[in-house]
């Protein structure tokens, strides 16, 4: 099946198209030296090319020592379009590897919102690994692989799986999250390389240490929804709420979910009201993307809270070149959204992710070391 090019100027896994299946894992770092970190990124390395590159399964006739692998794949190695993407939290940072000259200038610690209830066991981290494919069983097949092979160097600190819709394999169609509306349809287009240098990446023009270029803020955010009050309020206010029409996706008062909103026409907020999710999150003012952001998120599902209720939500993740013209912005022109009456952030971070591996001998971050 699919292969994803894993070389680059950049990772994959931040503008590419989003695969069926995630699990985000945030780990921290175990390892107290410069030269042991270095090793952990070289062997991050090597299984992120063996399994998004290979076909070849290790099979081991040795039956005294542990199996090569997990034997989920039943045998098979298939990187089902895989993608995994490695980013550091602010943590990493500090005084244990002396990288504190070498701080990406934007990354910081989380910061509570007005609306956030953070729960530390859902915060924070070394190292973020975003991983995706098109099926549970690839992205949970990456994962054991990855964790058994670095498990001296990281451990885990916590863990949400996502998925979007399965039926549209091609990725024809915007998907849908779990209010039932389609989440993705503002987002800039990924084929635009200069818009994606203007958003997403970091480039030369840029003030950051240098080896940042090609790398990008990347915020996540654990959002948890009130689906049993959602599910009971008037079909009006939903799309009030997000300025949009659920099924069609189109802007309030227009036919087609790619339709301009025209809030030039619409200057009191008659039909798409200020207040809706999109006025506020993209005002479209003074330029199309007051966003300076790109979004790649995914839906989530637990299991039921102590007051029987759906754990359901959204691992909102967005990509940005700089993090407080991107997701802080953006975030703060959202505070005191009517949204907000439906919706709980409980967790997450922000990270920094590596700029890509650009030849079969460098490996992810090398020019931090
Ligand atoms: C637009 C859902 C949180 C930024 C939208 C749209 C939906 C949506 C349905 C309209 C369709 C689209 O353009 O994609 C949600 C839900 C959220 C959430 C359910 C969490 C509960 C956030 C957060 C941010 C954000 C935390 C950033 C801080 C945006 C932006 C747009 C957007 C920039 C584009 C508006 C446009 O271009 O017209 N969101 N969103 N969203 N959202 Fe969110």
């Amino acid at each position: 099946k699919k292969k994803i090019d894993y070389q680059g100027l950049h990772q994959a896994g931040v503008i590419t198209k989003e695969q069926k299946n995630v699990s985000f894992i945030s780990c921290n770092v175990t390892v107290m030296t410069l030269a042991e970190l270095k090793m952990l990124f070289k062997v991050l390395t090597a299984r992120i090319t063996y399994l998004t590159q290979s076909n070849n399964l290790l099979v081991n006739d040795n039956d005294k020592i542990p199996p090569f692998e997990s034997g989920m794949l039943g045998g098979h190695l298939d990187p089902d379009s895989l993608t995994v993407t490695v980013s550091l939290g602010a943590n990493l940072f500090d005084s244990r590897f002396g990288l504190q000259q070498l701080k990406p200038r934007h990354l910081v610690e989380m910061k509570s919102f007005p609306n956030d209830q953070l729960d530390p066991n859902w915060c924070g981290g070394d190292i973020g690994l975003q991983i995706c494919a098109n099926s549970p069983e690839s992205v949970v097949y990456a994962l054991r692989d990855i964790l058994q092979h670095t498990s001296m160097y990281i451990v885990p600190r916590w863990k949400m799986d996502g998925f979007l819709p399965s039926r549209d394999i091609d990725n024809k169609t915007t998907p849908v999250n779990l209010f039932g509306f389609k989440d993705g349809t503002g987002n800039a287009p990924a084929n635009n390389t200069d818009l994606m240098d203007d958003l997403v990446w970091v480039t030369a023009k840029d003030k950051e240490p240098h080896w940042c270029i090609g790398g990008s803020y990347q915020a996540v955010r654990l959002i948890r929804f009130n689906l049993e009050f959602w599910d009971r309020t008037p079909l009006e206010d939903q799309e009030n709420d997000f300025g949009r029409h659920k099924i069609t996706g189109a802007p309030i008062g227009m036919k087609h979910e790619h339709d301009s909103p025209e809030y030039e026409t619409d200057p009191h907020g008659d039909r798409i009201l200020f207040n809706s999710h999109m006025r506020r999150a993209e005002p479209r003012n003074p330029e199309r993307y007051t966003a300076k952001l790109r979004r790649r998120s995914y839906s989530y599902s637990l299991g039921i809270n102590n007051f029987g209720m759906l754990d359901m939500g959204l691992i909102f993740i967005c990509y940005q070149k700089n993090l407080q013209k991107g997701f802080i912005d953006t975030q703060k022109r959202l505070n005191g959204e009517p949204l907000e009456r439906y919706i709980k952030p409980f967790g997450g971070s922000y990270y920094f992710v590596l700029p890509g591996v650009k030849a079969n001998d460098d490996y992810l971050g090398q020019a931090l070391f």
